[in-house]
């Protein structure tokens, strides 16, 4: 295991009714911006429940922030920002609402020429406003990390800074109720496929994070099905809730490699064809674990016989079976795990392999060594 330094400072308020919590979370003396999507929260009662816990404070709101948000929109509430003076920012919403906001907070302070170098060149942060989050789709760890993803045009860009984490987050299961069946397998597999890129590369000998990471793919695909079936379940909401979380807090993560090629590749399906984050995964995921099965085969192994008991066979056969079980878990959460299945082919792999290049993922992995070339044999084993 390598060494490490981790802290979250993210105070989690875990449970039915601790949206009201927001009143003791956030200084009396600030003007808030509460910030939403496309208005689910009107229609679900979270709205309502923030507002009575703003009661007596200082705030107004900006809605409209997009499913992979937009700059042009955020730049929109960046301006608000500065012209009305807010000094805390209060994402209510989905991973694309608590980006975004992470985006606004850093772009507010930002004393650059421009804000779009802190996506494009990874400008380096030095302040944010704080933020909190009421988080309503439990997938990509927003809430607890301080990664965001921003989008403008084709280009769907990261960046990442401890001073956007949110201050705390609001994790309600029965937020989550609302949720359509699309949505709660895209959280399902999201989260999935965030353990499986901290977890699916080399053995560090890092037991704790193994095994916790074990923990989370095998409550995933036990909870993940029955959320489907029986949605009006909120203890199993309550569990993928916190399993979303924990899989992309950072705690899984510190002192081991970590992979992340599926999620660059799946950034250039959803830039180029807007297909929904989670179902890029699915797609590009399988095709990773057979083309880096050299690489990765030590856990490949490992995966197989703890996460689904498979412990007979040849080595290959093992891989083969764990990988066909991923896909069948795919499967039943209802989301592709081919380009086929989302009508893309042969001509569309020149295009995402242009965009691959042109944002300057050409060295990914584990061990920075998938070239250009490789992310091509992985979009043409994923036909
Ligand atoms: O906009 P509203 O009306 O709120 O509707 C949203 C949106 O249409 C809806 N929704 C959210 N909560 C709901 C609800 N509908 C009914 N009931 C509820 N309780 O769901 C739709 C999708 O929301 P979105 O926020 O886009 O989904 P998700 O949470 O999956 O976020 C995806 C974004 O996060 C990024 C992705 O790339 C994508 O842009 N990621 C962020 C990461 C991070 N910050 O660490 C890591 C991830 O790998 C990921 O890249
Ligand atoms: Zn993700």
């Amino acid at each position: 295991m390598d060494k490490f330094t981790y802290q979250s400072p993210t105070k989690i308020h875990f449970g039915e009714g601790q949206i009201a919590e927001i009143a003791n979370d956030i200084p009396k003396d600030k003007k808030i911006l509460v910030i939403y999507g496309g208005g689910s929260i009107k229609s679900n009662g979270v709205y309502e429940q923030v507002a009575a816990a703003l009661t007596g404070f200082n705030w107004s709101e900006f809605s409209g922030i997009e499913p992979n948000p937009q700059y042009g929109t955020l730049m929109q509430a960046v301006a608000k920002v500065k012209a009305e003076g807010y000094d805390f920012l209060l994402a209510v919403g989905g991973g694309s609402v608590v980006d975004g906001t992470k985006f606004i907070a850093a772009a507010a302070c930002y004393e650059g020429a421009d804000p779009w170098e802190i996506l494009h060149d990874q400008a380096p942060i030095t302040a944010a406003l704080p933020i909190g989050c009421v988080l309503t789709l439990p997938a990509t760890g927003s809430e607890t990390n301080g990664g965001a993803v921003v989008s403008r045009g084709h280009d769907k860009l990261f960046f990442g800074s401890a001073l956007v984490k949110p201050t705390f987050a609001i994790l309600d299961p029965q937020t989550t109720l609302s949720l359509s069946p699309r949505q709660v397998s895209n959280g399902v597999v999201d989260a999935f496929v965030h353990t499986m890129e901290q977890y699916l590369t080399f053995p560090v000998n890092a037991k704790v994070q193994d095994r916790f990471a074990e923990g989370l793919l095998l409550t995933l695909i036990e909870e993940g099905p029955k959320a489907l079936a029986t949605p009006d379940d909120i203890a199993v909401r309550a569990n993928i809730m916190w399993s979303a979380t924990q899989a992309l807090n950072g705690l899984i993560g510190v002192g081991v490699p970590q992979d992340w090629a599926t999620h660059m590749i799946g950034h250039e399906l959803t830039g180029n064809y807007s297909i929904d984050h989670a179902r890029t995964l699915s797609i590009v995921l399988p095709a990773v674990m057979q083309v880096c099965r050299k690489e990765k085969q030590a856990k490949l192994v490992q995966y197989a016989e703890r996460v689904f008991g498979i412990t007979t066979g040849t080595t290959d056969e093992r891989i083969d079976a764990a990988i066909a079980r991923t896909i069948a878990f795919f499967k039943e959460m209802d989301v592709p795990t081919s380009l086929a299945d989302v009508e893309l082919g042969t001509a569309d792999i020149d295009v995402l392999v242009a965009s691959l290049e042109k944002h300057g993922r050409t060295a990914l992995g584990e061990h920075g060594k998938l070239t250009i070339a490789d992310s091509r044999k992985i979009l043409e084993t994923a036909l």
